[in-house]
């Protein structure tokens, strides 16, 4: 039999009933006991009256600690003024387990010293509806592609090579074989499945050896990415803008209790709605100096930039063809340009810079093996990947979208670390 839960009340009104939990908090005012519970679906305020209980759950109302895991019985009613709208008329009191000296008390705390105990953080109402739209968003993420006629593929996390650059690589040994890497993006991988399945996507955690320690980099990190067959540049972005206008309207239409816990101001989110302004690298550029930033042209794009930039617009924006110097390997460069790459990145308002990273690829084997050789990676390892440049090549593109910048930005929230469950930083491993 499963527990009724705190967010089914609304159908138990006038009816008595048991409830399990933890103690989030309590006050006393004379003859009365208020202690909150919260089951991981809501907070539930249950009052004890001294005359109508015994003396026994009296007296233990008085003197259980925070979180301390409880089952409490009681009629359910209607109060507005409660957190939930439904208060316990409570009779009975049982303790499962008694908690003292809860380390993270209702005052406030240092964000250190939250990440040290982010075990137990995840408890508070803000982490737990931050939790519950990070899972909104990837079932919308799933939802999307697999109402599109995507086909989910997931790559290998341990690689044998880069697939966006040497420098951010977590390497291993690998028994016998050498070195072996974490993998930075299934990117590579999603190509080969692309061309056997036409649409994919993959899902799943990646890496970065990131020396960043900014707001935006974690080391381990979740990102989706589509790949398609046939696809060009602006097929890309049609692609991107459609997916995103889905993720924050889902979300919006579904979470706008959490989005009201984390005191969300969504005015900017019911902007997100296609067409998204498209503006090239250069024109990115004039945005910069226009607004008196130096900015020397073949720079990749830094966090401030992105924000100057993002800042003219209502929308997320999409920023294209940059020039390929700053770009990955596998990029398409423009036909009309050749220092340009066919790539893309689309920039989230208010400040959170870059959630989208994706290009048209390079499709032709002479070329790709050149930008191969040009990076100094190993054309060994990349030999699977020119045959798929071999053997039928054809024009595709995809990007990359990382969740938990995704999730800093719909949740307004100012660092990427309390998106995740456990965040791995430059500076933490732990808990
Ligand atoms: O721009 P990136 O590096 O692109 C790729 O990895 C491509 N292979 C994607 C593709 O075309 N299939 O990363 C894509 C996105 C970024 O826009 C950002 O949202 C996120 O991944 N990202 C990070 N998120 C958190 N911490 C980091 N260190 C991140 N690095 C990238
Ligand atoms: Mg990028």
């Amino acid at each position: 039999m499963w527990t009724i839960l705190i967010k089914d009340l609304s159908e138990f009104v006038g009816k008595e009933v048991t409830l399990k939990g933890w103690l989030y908090n309590e006050r006393s005012s004379g003859k009365v006991k208020f202690l909150i519970l919260r089951d991981g679906t809501g907070l539930l305020q249950c009052v004890y009256f001294k005359g109508n209980v015994s003396e026994e759950v009296f007296e233990l109302a008085s003197r259980l600690g925070q979180e301390s895991s409880i089952e409490v019985t009681g009629k359910v009613k209607v109060e507005p003024r409660a957190p939930g709208g439904y208060e316990l008329d409570a009779t009975g009191l049982k303790v499962i387990s008694e908690s003292h000296d809860y380390p993270i008390t209702p005052k406030e705390h240092g964000v250190e010293f939250l990440m040290d105990h982010r075990h137990l953080w995840l408890r508070s109402s803000k982490q737990v509806a931050i939790l519950r739209i990070r899972h909104r968003i990837v079932k919308a993420i799933r939802d999307y592609f697999d109402g599109k006629g995507f086909t989910l593929m997931d790559p290998p996390i341990i690689t044998p090579a880069a697939c966006e650059g040497t420098s951010t690589l977590f390497e291993t040994d690998y028994f016998d074989l050498g070195k072996a890497y974490l993998t930075q993006s299934g990117q590579l991988y999603a190509e080969a499945g692309a061309m056997a399945l036409g649409k994919v996507y993959t899902f799943g955690p990646t890496f970065r050896a990131e020396k960043s320690k900014t707001r935006r980099h974690l080391t381990e990190f979740w990102m989706v990415e589509p790949e398609v067959a046939f696809a060009e540049l602006n097929d890309d972005m049609d692609l991107a803008e459609d997916f995103l206008e889905y993720i924050v309207q889902t979300v919006l239409k579904d979470k706008a209790e959490e989005l009201k816990v984390l005191e969300r101001d969504t005015t900017k989110l019911q902007n997100v709605k296609k067409p998204l302004p498209r503006i090239s690298y250069d024109e990115a550029v004039e945005i910069l100096k226009k607004n008196g930033i130096e900015f020397e042209w073949g720079n990749d794009l830094g966090g401030t930039d992105e924000t100057v930039v993002s800042n003219q617009f209502d929308k997320p924006v999409m920023v294209h063809r940059y020039p390929a110097e700053v770009k990955a390997f596998y990029m398409k460069r423009d036909p009309n340009n050749p220092k340009l790459a066919l790539a893309v990145d689309v920039l989230a308002p208010e400040g959170y810079g870059e959630i989208i990273g994706g290009s048209q690829r390079e499709d032709d084997f002479d070329l790709l093996l050149s930008r191969i050789k040009e990076h100094n990676l190993p054309q060994e390892a990349f030999e699977w990947y020119l045959d798929l440049r071999r053997y039928g090549s054809v024009p595709h593109s995809g990007f990359g979208l990382g969740l938990e910048r995704t999730v800093a930005w719909i949740c307004g929230l100012d660092h990427v670390r309390e998106t995740i469950p456990f965040a791995r930083m430059i500076y933490r491993n732990t808990p």
